[in-house]
C-alpha cells in the first residue's frame, strides 16, 4: 500500500520544501498538499506549479473563505476577541480551518500522517495538532519543520536544485501570515523590541501621518453581528474587505505588541486588522448599551478565557463551545448603530443606538424631568453600608476601641 501524507500547503518556500522532504526523507509515496483559502492574497497558479515541481501527487485547493468568517470570525467579533488587549487572533483563527480541511481529507483518504509547516517556537503548532487530533482522532503527525532547523538559504538552495521555482519575494527578512481578518507579520528587524517597525511589510494599513481628513462612518449590527456600513447592507466578508480599506487608510489597526506565547517566549509582533478593530470597538460600545450589567460583567470574564483557548490551540474544546453557548445567549438584543469616527491611528465611537438600549434618558439626566427615586437613593446606601461599617468598627476595637455600629 502506497504511503501517503497530507500536507497544510501554504504556496510559500516552507511547506513547498516540505512535500519534497516528505517525500525524500520521510519515505512517503504520495503526498497531498491541501491549500485553504482563508480569505489571504496568492496566487494560485504559481502555488500549484510549486507543489508540482516539488512533487505533490496532487495539489487541492479549498475554499474556505465564507466559512471562516460565518464561524471563527463572527465568534471573534461577538466575543470581542483581544488577545492581552490588544491581538484580534487573526492567525489563531485560521489554523483550526486549515487543520480541519487537511484533517477531513486524511481521513477520507485514509492517510498515514497529517503534516504541518510550523517551528517549534511558535503557537501555531499547538493550534494544528490539537485539531489534527480533534477532526481526526489517533491520527499521526508530522512536522518537518520542528525536526529539523533550515536557513532560508539551505531553503533556496534545496528548491532551486530541484528545480522547484523560487520568487525574489522569499529573501523577505519576515514571517508574515495572512487572512480575511488581517496579517500578522514577526521576524527580520522587528526581533529588536527597540526598533521601530519599518514600512515595508505593512499591506492593509498606511503610515498613520498620512491619513486622509477623519471620517464618520456607522456600523448597523443585528443579532451581534455587523451587517451594514453606512447603510449598505453587507456580507460580513465584503464588510470586512470595505472596513479594511476604509480605516485601513488611517492606519487603524496597526499593533506593534510584545506578546506572550504559549510555549512561554515573549515575542514581538505587529499586526494589521483595521476591520477587526473597529467592529470590536463598535460591537462593545453597543452592548454597553444593551446587556445587564451582569451580562456584562460575566461576558467580559468569559471573553479573555475565550481568547486564551483559542489563542493556545483550543479551538475544538468543550470549554470554547460553552463560553459560546453564554456568548451566544446574549447576543440577540444586540442591534443598532453605531457611529464610529476614524482618524489617524484611532477608531473613535462617537455615537450608539439600539430599538433594545436599557440605557433609559429619563433616569440617566440630570436635567430637569428626570424620574430616578432619589428618596430610594438613602436607604440603599445605607444596606450597602452595613458590612462595611462593622468591619471598620471591627478595626477599631482591635486598637482598643468598643465597636460601635448602628443598627
Ligand atoms: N504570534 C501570532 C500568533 O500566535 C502570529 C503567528 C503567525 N505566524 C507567522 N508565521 N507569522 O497568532
Amino acid at each position: 500500500m502506497p504511503r501517503t501524507a497530507v500536507l497544510a500547503y501554504s504556496g510559500g518556500l516552507d511547506t513547498t520544501c516540505a512535500i519534497a522532504w516528505l517525500r525524500e526523507d520521510y519515505g512517503f509515496d504520495d503526498v497531498i498538499a491541501v491549500l485553504v483559502n482563508v480569505g489571504q492574497v496568492f496566487d494560485v497558479e504559481e502555488a500549484m506549479a510549486r507543489g508540482d515541481a516539488a512533487g505533490a501527487a496532487d495539489v487541492v485547493l479549498l475554499d474556505r473563505k465564507e466559512a471562516f468568517a460565518s464561524d471563527q470570525v463572527a465568534k471573534a467579533i461577538t466575543t470581542n476577541a483581544l488577545y492581552e488587549g490588544k491581538y484580534p487572533l487573526v492567525s489563531a483563527l485560521s489554523r483550526p480551518v486549515i487543520a480541519e480541511a487537511v484533517a477531513s481529507l486524511a481521513e477520507e483518504l485514509g492517510a498515514e500522517a497529517v503534516v504541518h509547516g510550523c517551528t517549534g517556537k511558535g503557537n501555531d503548532q499547538l493550534r494544528f495538532e490539537l485539531a489534527f487530533k480533534a477532526r481526526y482522532p489517533g491520527v499521526t503527525v508530522i512536522a518537518p519543520l520542528r525536526d529539523r532547523i533550515w536557513t532560508r538559504e539551505e531553503e533556496v538552495a534545496y528548491a532551486l536544485a530541484r528545480e522547484i521555482p523560487v520568487t525574489a519575494t522569499e529573501d523577505s527578512p519576515f514571517s508574515i501570515d495572512e487572512n480575511l481578518l488581517g496579517r500578522s507579520i514577526e521576524a527580520g528587524v522587528l526581533e529588536d523590541p527597540w526598533a521601530p517597525p519599518p514600512a515595508e511589510p505593512y499591506a492593509l494599513t498606511a503610515a498613520p501621518d498620512t491619513a486622509p481628513v477623519p471620517v464618520e462612518v456607522v456600523v448597523g449590527f443585528e443579532a451581534g453581528l455587523p451587517i451594514s456600513l453606512d447603510g449598505r447592507n453587507l456580507s460580513l466578508v465584503d464588510l470586512i474587505h470595505e472596513l479594511n480599506t476604509a480605516a485601513g487608510a488611517y492606519g487603524i489597526g496597526r499593533i506593534d505588541m510584545i506578546e506572550n506565547r504559549a510555549v512561554g517566549i515573549k515575542s514581538r509582533e505587529v499586526y494589521e486588522a483595521p476591520a477587526a478593530i473597529v467592529l470590536i470597538e463598535a460591537h462593545r460600545a453597543l452592548e454597553d448599551l444593551v446587556l445587564t450589567k451582569d451580562e456584562l460583567r460575566l461576558k467580559r470574564g468569559l471573553e479573555q478565557r475565550w481568547t486564551e483557548l483559542v489563542y493556545d490551540g483550543l479551538w475544538f474544546s468543550p470549554a470554547r463551545e460553552a463560553i459560546d453557548a453564554f456568548v451566544a445567549a446574549t447576543q440577540r438584543p444586540v442591534a443598532g448603530d453605531v457611529r464610529i469616527q476614524l482618524r489617524p491611528a484611532a477608531a473613535i465611537v462617537n455615537g450608539r443606538s439600539s430599538p433594545n438600549a436599557l440605557y433609559a434618558e429619563t433616569l440617566a439626566s440630570y436635567a430637569a424631568g428626570e424620574t430616578f427615586p432619589h428618596d430610594a437613593a438613602e436607604g440603599f446606601i445605607r444596606i450597602a453600608a452595613l458590612e462595611t461599617e462593622l468591619a471598620a468598627a471591627r478595626e477599631r476595637s482591635g486598637s482598643g476601641e468598643a465597636a460601635q455600629t448602628e443598627a
